[in-house]
């Protein structure tokens, strides 16, 4: 490493194909950028160099200032803000703010936030109607991806990505119409009537009304859980550049709108590795179904017959803080709802992998998916709705991640390389050629 004159630190690269020496800028610490590998050829009809990095496990690509994360030490900041103390002091409309425009509101930003995002919880009729093509058992994800990509067609101008106008708009209408599509997407699987949104309920409080009222009696849900959920939303609000925010950011590069973005996003989301987790962490408890088949379970873990689902992390190699929070939430709710007959399962799975040497060797501690479904069971929620409460609060970091792709001019469509390792030029065969 040495100084190139100019204060920044170079790299210096000697290509033993040729003998030459390339001097490489470092950048914020320790980022080379992939461009300035380019200039290393053999000759000139060489392409250049480049890096070759699946799954992208050491590619930054973006500089962010959205969120923080030193997966070593267990630290998650919004904004600079630690997450333990947003999730003790702030709602999750304030935390949607302050992702979004980057800084805590004041009392009127806020309440002028909450007015907008309160007045555009409705959906359109004909989204109802949607809903009621699918089967009684169709999963809650794909209806509310579905509703989500239907929405673009009912603002068309969302695809004026560029009108910062327009695009506040798309985000306030995401923000509050996610909990209406989850709530109907809830209550077309109990064969329930949809309850519409009531706009002097707080986001949360709306949701669970309605998801939960039956009839036209008043629903006052009660505030323990009001104030979980809430916790919980602010828990999942963002998580840096994930494998759904990254969809995010390569549809919306494209200059998508994001609806459509949004819907893709959560496909992503979906899947058990990434938001997925929190229903596959519930299937697989109950399908243990007790403390004493946990050391089999544990065997075919260590066989790799088996994952311990909601454990392990790419970026966290220490313990999730938003697992700590979430345990704490746990009994706050437990002690409204009574304790879940599947926690003894989880604590004691946890126990066993924070001592067991194939655990701790590959840092897999509990993630934010392992006691959240707990909680949302507890609450009365089916499986198939977890990976839809993880998406409505991500809502908020996927836009985040959106409009400072947007705004960022270094961004452009992306399109990573490859390297071809397929077949040599050859020419075609007639079918009744071909052995
Ligand atoms: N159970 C058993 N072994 C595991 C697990 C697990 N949950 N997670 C990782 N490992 C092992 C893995 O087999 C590998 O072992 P080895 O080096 O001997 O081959 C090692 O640990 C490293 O794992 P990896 O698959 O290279 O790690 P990754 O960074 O590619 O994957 C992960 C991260 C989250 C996909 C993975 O840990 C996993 O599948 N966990 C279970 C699913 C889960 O809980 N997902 C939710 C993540 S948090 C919510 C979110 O933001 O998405």
């Amino acid at each position: 490493m040495a100084d190139n004159g100019t204060g920044t630190n170079t790299l210096s690269i000697v290509d033993n194909r040729t003998g030459k020496q390339y001097e490489v800028d470092i950048h914020e610490g320790d980022v080379i950028r992939a461009m300035d590998l380019r200039q290393i050829k053999v000759n000139d009809d060489d392409f250049g160099m480049m890096s070759y990095d699946p799954a992208f496990t050491n590619t930054a690509s973006t500089r962010s200032t959205v969120t923080y994360i030193d997966g070593g030490k267990g630290i998650l900041r919004y904004r600079g803000y630690p997450i333990e103390q947003l999730a003790e002091r702030s709602t999750h409309l304030e935390v949607a703010y302050l992702l979004l425009k980057g800084e805590l509101p004041t009392q009127t930003e806020l309440d002028d936030f909450i007015h907008e995002v309160t007045f555009h919880t409705y959906v359109h009729e004909n989204i109802t109607e949607l809903f009621e093509g699918f089967r009684y058992d169709a999963h809650a994800m794909g209806m509310v991806i579905s509703g989500v990509a239907a929405l673009s067609t009912f603002y068309p101008e969302a695809k004026d990505v560029h009108d910062p106008e327009s695009r506040q708009q798309q985000i306030v209408r995401l923000i509050a119409k996610m909990p209406t599509l989850a709530a109907y997407a809830y209550r077309h699987h109990r064969g329930l009537p949809y309850n519409y949104p009531e706009n002097e309920l707080g986001y949360t409080a709306n949701f669970l009304n309605m998801l939960f009222r039956i009839g036209t009696r008043t629903y006052q849900p009660n505030p323990v859980l009001e104030r979980a959920l809430d916790v919980l939303f602010i828990l999942h609000a963002d998580h840096e550049q994930n494998c759904s925010a990254t969809t995010m950011r390569v549809i919306g590069s494209a200059d998508a709108d994001p609806y459509s973005a949004i819907a893709g996003s959560m496909g992503a989301l979906y899947g058990p590795l990434h938001g997925g987790a929190n229903e596959a962490v519930l299937r697989m408890l109950t399908r243990i179904g007790s403390v004493d088949n946990i050391p089999a379970f544990m065997e075919g873990v260590k066989k790799r017959e088996e994952r311990l689902m909601g454990f392990g992390h790419r970026v966290y190699k220490a313990y999730d803080p938003r697992a700590s929070i979430i345990k704490r939430t746990a009994d706050e709710v437990f002690e409204v709802t009574g304790r879940n007959p599947l926690l003894d399962i989880a604590l004691e799975l946890e126990r066993i992998a924070l001592n067991e040497d194939f655990f701790v060797e590959r840092n897999l501690y509990p993630n934010v998916d392992f006691y959240s479904g707990l909680i949302y069971q507890a609450m009365g929620f089916p499986v198939e709705m977890f990976p839809v409460l993880f998406a409505i609060p991500r809502t908020v970091g996927w836009l985040a991640q959106w409009e400072e792709m947007l705004n960022d001019p270094e961004q452009k469509i992306a399109r990573p390389r490859q390297v071809f390792v397929g077949s040599e030029p050859r020419d075609f065969v007639s079918i009744g050629d071909r052995s």
